[in-house]
């Protein structure tokens, strides 16, 4: 399962990632940069903040994620999903904000 980050600056990281994890728990394990998650993975702290198509596989954005993400630093976008909410789903690309905090 392989995983694109893309960074504020137009690089990649192309992480491979376990089954199970999510995308925030893929990038803090491989220190991915630009992805904070200051609650640890439970909708509480939008510091996880990632632009993300649409793409098969991946959940709806629940209530608990939707209210978070009307506190995220970088601005929300149609697109915006907390990385903790994501599972690690083969060809995934994320974008990641400029900034968390
Ligand atoms: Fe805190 Fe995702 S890690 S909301």
């Amino acid at each position: 399962t392989t995983i694109v980050y893309e960074h504020a600056d137009g690089s990649e990281s192309t992480i491979l990632a376990k089954p199970g994890d999510s995308v925030m728990r893929t990038a803090v394990l491989n220190n991915v940069p630009g992805i904070v998650a200051e609650c640890g993975g439970n909708a509480m702290c939008a510091t996880c903040h990632v632009y993300v198509a649409q793409i098969p596989g991946l959940p709806e954005v629940a209530d608990a994620e939707d209210e978070m993400l009307d506190c995220t630093a970088a601005e929300r976008g149609a697109d915006s999903r907390l990385s903790c909410q994501l599972p690690a789903v083969d060809g995934l690309r994320v974008r990641i904000p400029e900034t968390q905090t």
